[in-house]
């Protein structure tokens, strides 16, 4: 067996893990989810979420992969005590990637579709109306052929650079990309700050709003917040653990940890603040959801100085923000078939290419020909339910399950994970925690998450409720067998 591939320098595997978080989470998701439920009241509570749930979940996600040396498709099984039945998990995990990535291609190629549009001045016309900018947005949705197309380069970017290897590829160019995110994230804030009137957007997002908040209901508000503290750190379906698996043991993971939280929270943080003065500087509120991205901002580019420069720079920076995580994610992706099956890297991209575009197209006709499937009730479509799965189902019932597989004595054991998060120079992870592991965390997820389905759901009617509340108890059922049952015959 081929020893395993390590990242070349610490930097590495720090934008690395970085890029796998910064994504359309931390430029699309939540700016829009910033500007509809209250500015800065909402951004409290991600950051409480962020730093009581999300930090710690992801030390135990890279103590497993470091632990084990293999990815979430082999880590559980090679830890788990004999006879346990962890290892189930992985197929959860599995499916996780490669769900993310069914509706995540679709929409870095959106992103890379608005750059060419922005560059070639498609979006900078006087003549442009703002229900102009609107419809080009709909001619794209309805137009599976543009999709598919801007999808399959999407996804050909980002095989193309995992085929060259981790340290080649994988490494060398997100590296890349995260400085040149970083440069220009100092250039279209400047920017956005120097626009006037930009002042009363900074209020709204400094100044925090709880009515605001309220009148979206506290209930969705939490279950908004904790849900994208977990999608914007990637955690609970092992997208992150496979870092852990490529490092070596020189320091400890809680300080390694705590550097990619602070590099995501500031990435979302400043695309909030490149995106919300700009609307405040033209007259428009930036609650408009998820076309905020795509309409409202088109339109305000259209209506500034310099908007081509503008707009081609802002999309280029989103659309860095969403390949290094599909660059990240396919690189798990890739690891299952080399870890499970020793395929070769090149025949795990060819076959993940085809799977990959076949599996993004359900969430490309959701838009258009199959508009009318509609999941989670009137208004829904496939990337609505795409995202539900993965969102509000697998990253937090996912992370509750790395978190009892690192206290339990029935899983890896709080020692073992100790012992692993701890190696190396750095900052130590609290040994004493651990009834904050085992019991606290475990349960604040358990009651959001089906307190979120409450109120997701009763708002849609009871029809909808009870089916999707009777799965997520069901689910809940079985990740707990899964947790505590052990076989018989153990030795
Ligand atoms: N962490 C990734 C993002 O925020 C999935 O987009």
């Amino acid at each position: 067996m081929n020893e395993r591939e390590k990242f070349g320098s610490r930097l590495g595997f720090i934008l690395v893990s970085a890029g796998c978080a910064v994504g359309l989470g931390n430029v699309w998701k939540f700016p829009y989810m910033c500007g509809q439920f209250g500015g800065a009241a909402f951004i409290l509570l991600y950051l409480v979420f962020l730093a009581i749930l999300g930090f710690p979940i992801m030390v135990c996600e890279f103590a497993v992969g470091r632990g084990s040396q293999k990815s979430c498709a082999e880590s559980f099984k090679k830890l788990e005590p004999k006879g346990t039945r962890w290892h189930s998990y992985s197929y959860f995990c599995m499916a996780g990637n490669y769900l993310l990535m069914m509706f995540y291609t679709m929409v870095s190629g959106w992103l890379l579709y608005y750059c060419y549009r922005s560059a070639i001045g498609e979006f900078t016309n006087a003549t442009l109306s703002t229900e102009q900018v609107g419809e080009k947005f709909s001619e794209m949705t309805a137009s599976p052929s543009t999709m598919i197309l801007w999808t399959v380069i999407a996804i050909l970017l980002a095989f193309g650079i995992c085929s060259r290897g981790l340290k080649k590829g994988v490494e060398k160019i997100t590296k890349v990309m995260m400085v040149l995110l970083l440069l220009l994230i100092a250039v279209l804030a400047v920017h956005s700050l120097t626009l006037p009137g930009a002042a009363e957007g900074v209020k709204f997002y400094l100044v925090p709003d709880f009515k605001a908040m309220a009148d979206h209901g506290i209930g969705n508000v939490v279950f908004g917040a904790m849900s994208q503290a977990f999608f914007t750190l990637s955690i609970g379906i092992g997208a992150m653990a496979i870092f852990g698996s490529y490092l070596d043991k020189k320091r400890s993971l809680t300080g390694e940890a705590l550097n990619i939280c602070l590099l995501d929270t500031f990435v979302a943080l400043m695309a909030g603040l490149i995106i919300i003065p700009a609307c405040f500087s033209f007259g428009i509120k930036p609650d408009a959801g998820p076309s905020l991205i795509f309409i409202t901002l088109p339109n305000i580019f259209n209506q500034m100085a310099g908007g081509r420069i503008w707009g081609t720079l802002f999309f280029l920076f989103m659309s860095f923000a969403a390949l290094s995580t599909v660059v990240a994610v396919f690189e798990n992706i890739l690891s299952f078939a080399m870890d499970l099956w020793n395929w070769s890297r090149k025949k795990a991209v060819i076959v993940n290419i085809f799977a990959l575009i076949v599996l993004s197209i359900p969430c490309i006709l959701g838009f258009n020909l199959l508009s009318g499937v509609t999941p989670l009730g009137e208004g829904s479509n496939i990337m609505d339910f795409e995202d539900f799965l993965v969102s509000n189902n697998l990253l937090p019932i996912g992370s509750v399950v790395y978190l009892m597989f690192c206290a339990s004595k029935n899983g890896w054991g709080w020692n073992s994970f100790i012992k692993e998060a701890n190696s190396g120079k750095g900052i130590g992870f609290p040994a004493k925690i651990k009834w904050y592991v085992t019991y606290i965390l475990p349960l604040i997820v358990v009651v959001i998450y089906l307190k979120g389905y409450y109120d997701m759901f009763s708002a849609k009617g009871m029809m909808y409720l009870i089916p999707w509340l009777i799965a997520a108890v069901a689910f809940l059922a079985v990740v707990c067998y899964l947790m505590f049952s052990r076989k018989k015959n153990r030795n």
